[in-house]
């Protein structure tokens, strides 16, 4: 009896007990269902709740109804060293194309390793991350069953917490990439070395030509790809030049990334990625031209006006300096130029009324030597070239890389246009220093001459050019020399020591200006000012030539030139509203209807400014813009129109191979010598190519 008894209470306290128990689960399980039914657990989907509410899922669903935080609350469930091993493979097959072998970083993504994330690295952030991705990356979200997610999370953890094997964090682990520090000696001599590609023009006296003669016009039929490297950018255009150093290729890739690359076979060696700001004041897309190189570092200026030193073996950041204030519309587009212990670099901006300069950088410490602007300060000589107070709007970027030479250490940059771009009533004037060409003390940063092509610009003819630095004979003496196809329509000589004015031509149709006077002066033609009404005018918004590397043989004297006969109709407008980016151009251009197009390269000779040959035509409808040049001791000028990459015999124009590379070109090729064969290398499209000649044709020439 009273066993039964106490069997009974037994009985019943264990009813109210289970009962117990069993109500705070269900009230938690209530609260989540409702929480999620009213949106208020961030990212967890029915899918998710119905996972969580089954067994075995080690979700503290208690903590979750607390606290309604996923990120608190939920681990990975799957953390066995199977799981991690079967983990580690699927990370492998899935994310290392792209992050790279053990997240360590890759040609399509940022490495994992070393990366602050955007949502936290709690477990169900990764899982997040995984699933859905990153909205408006290259960061896709992927549909794999939960467990093998949950797998992948744990291998994830391993990498955040640096215990992934071959994460490579051992001091006993060899640099991804062994390079020989670049001397100054280098870098001067660098036009005597051909088999390196070390500075963005090939040389300081920006010949981009190469005295590589390997692949020559009797065996050019033959060129090949030897390797292609996709990347993985989303922008439209790679504008990079690779450099290469012994056998590695530094290359950028927009917006955000630096390469290396192996150059005999294009395998990702080490990348870097920075992360931007949302907002980016860019007139013309996130483009990049590529980093210099100096001692055991790379150096790259970015979209928000930094430039950053690193270590050329790993790709960490050794500094990182602001340059200027992104916001106020500053950028860097252009490689850098080192000269001796110094890092030179401009900015890109004009659109965004920005003041323009040249900055030079200790190249150890990242601390700035000088600063030159490119407009001046009231009061000083050249202000009164602005009226007003127009000048605190100048504009003058200096969005390319100059030149250097070594003998009177004068560096020569070009300067872009003066803000805003088609309406100048409000600025008359000459606007010193835009649209000219600006000689600079290497060592004290001081302004030694200044040459401007268009003074009081109203067509956007940034003189952003390549500076071509020649030593020939004109007016019956060796001269120094700086030749110049600007964008405005003429070719232009100086003599580079003092800037002195010798002759100027037109080497694509001008209607803007009636001849120039005896200081190079142009004499503009009224009807060429843009209007309410639209100004037809040659050349047009992209110029004769633009940005677009030239290339110069010194033995024959030759320039070679990518440029576009084309003309534009001009509005300007002091009431032009800004629009939502914050260009501030006071008008706009548009292409005259139905008007065909000449892209050619030409070869003007650069003592007289006459033309030798052109190749291109006929006229056809196109785009504006051409791709860079590059010759060769072979006697041949590679470049790229459109999606055609060709090569073209130097003496003659003519054309001797091409290949469709199946997007558009950019950039500007380079070569390379490596193992006793000569490379062929340029952007096109998202990919950078490499061409060379097959083993028995090589073998036949020597
Ligand atoms: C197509 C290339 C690509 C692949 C494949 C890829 N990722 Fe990514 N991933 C990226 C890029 C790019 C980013 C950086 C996006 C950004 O922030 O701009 C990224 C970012 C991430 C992040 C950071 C998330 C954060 O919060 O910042 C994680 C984690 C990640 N990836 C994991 C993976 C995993 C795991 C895989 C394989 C299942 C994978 N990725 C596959 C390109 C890729």
């Amino acid at each position: 009896m009273i066993r039964k008894f106490f069997l009974a209470i037994f009985l019943i306290l264990l009813v109210v007990a289970a009962a117990v128990f069993a109500v705070g689960p269900l009230r938690w399980r209530a609260t989540i269902l409702f929480d999620r039914a009213t949106g208020k657990l961030d990212g967890v989907n029915w899918s998710d709740v119905k996972w969580m509410m089954g067994r075995g899922t080690g979700v503290d669903l208690e903590h979750l109804a607390a606290t309604r935080n996923p990120y608190e609350s939920i681990e990975s469930p799957r953390h066995s060293a199977a799981d991690l091993e079967a983990g580690t493979l699927l990370f492998r097959q899935q994310c290392s194309p792209c992050h790279g072998e053990a997240g360590a970083g890759g040609p399509g993504g940022p490495s994992l390793q070393t990366r602050v994330f955007r949502n936290g690295r709690s477990d169900w952030a990764l899982f997040r991350a995984i699933t859905i991705g990153l909205p408006g990356t290259a960061m896709a979200g992927r549909t794999l069953p939960r467990d093998d997610t949950w797998q992948l999370v744990t291998y994830l953890k391993q990498i955040l917490a640096g215990t992934a094997a071959g994460a490579g964090t051992g001091a006993s682990a060899p640099p991804p990439v062994s390079i020989v520090p670049v001397t100054a000696a280098d870098l001067r001599d660098s036009e005597a070395h051909p088999a390196e590609w070390l500075t963005y023009s090939g040389s300081y006296s920006a010949h981009r030509h190469s005295a590589l003669g390997q692949i020559d016009r009797g065996n050019i039929a033959e060129l090949r790809v030897e390797w292609q490297r996709q990347l993985s950018t989303p922008a439209e255009k790679v504008e990079t030049t690779p450099l290469v150093r012994g056998s590695t290729m530094f290359v950028t890739q927009p917006p955000n990334q630096v390469l290396a690359l192996d150059a005999a076979t294009g395998k990702v060696l080490w990348t870097f990625s920075r992360d931007l700001p949302a907002q980016l004041h860019v007139c013309c897309g996130p483009v990049n031209r590529g980093v210099a190189l100096l001692g055991d570092r790379v150096f790259v200026g970015t979209l928000d006006a930094h430039l950053i030193s690193l270590d050329a073996s790993t790709g960490k950041v050794i500094w990182d300096v602001a340059v200027a204030d992104a916001s106020k519309g500053y950028s860097i587009t252009a490689a850098p130029l080192a000269i001796d212990d110094m890092v030179v670099t401009g900015v890109a901006g004009g659109e965004f009324g920005v003041r323009g300069f040249i900055d030079a950088y200790d190249a150890h410490s990242g601390a700035r030597r000088w600063r030159t602007y490119t407009v001046p300060e009231p009061g000083q000589p050249g202000a009164d070239t602005w009226a007003d107070d127009s000048l605190r709007r100048g504009g003058g970027p200096t969005w390319l890389t100059g030149a250097f030479d070594p003998e009177s250490r004068l560096i020569y940059w070009g300067v872009g246009n003066p803000s805003p771009n088609f309406y100048g009533q409000n600025r008359s004037g000459d606007n010193l220093y835009t649209n000219s060409v600006l000689a600079i003390d290497a060592d004290s940063g001081k302004m030694r001459w200044y040459f401007q092509f268009t003074p009081h610009d109203l067509h956007d003819w940034d003189s952003v050019q390549v500076p071509v630095l020649v030593d020939a004979v004109v007016d019956g003496a060796k001269q120094k020399l700086l030749a110049w196809a600007n964008r405005n329509g003429f070719f232009y000589l100086l003599n580079r020591t003092t800037g002195k004015f010798l002759l100027a031509n037109p080497y694509v149709k001008q209607t803007w200006a009636d001849g120039l006077d005896a200081n190079g002066k142009p004499h503009v033609r009224p009807e060429s000012v843009p209007s309410l009404q639209g100004a037809e005018v040659y050349p047009g918004i992209a110029g004769g030539t633009n940005w677009w590397s030239p290339s110069y043989d010194p033995e024959s004297g030759l320039l070679f030139v990518p440029t576009v006969d084309k003309g534009a109709i001009f509005y300007g407008s002091a009431q032009e509203p800004l629009d939502e980016t914050g260009e501030d151009l006071g008008g706009m251009s548009m292409p005259i209807p139905n008007e065909d197009a000449i892209v050619a390269v030409k070869a003007i000779e650069v003592t007289t400014g006459r033309i030798r040959w052109q190749h291109g035509g006929p006229p056809r409808k196109t785009m504006m813009e051409m791709s860079g040049v590059m010759s060769t001791a072979g006697k041949i000028v590679f470049g790229g129109d459109g999606e055609r990459f060709f090569a073209l015999d130097a003496e003659t124009g003519n054309e001797l191979w091409h290949f469709a590379a199946g997007a558009q070109i950019w950039a500007a090729p380079m070569t390379y010598e490596l193992g006793g064969r000569q490379f062929v290398a340029v952007a096109a499209g998202r990919s950078i190519i490499a061409f060379s000649l097959p083993e028995g044709r090589r073998n036949l020439q020597k």
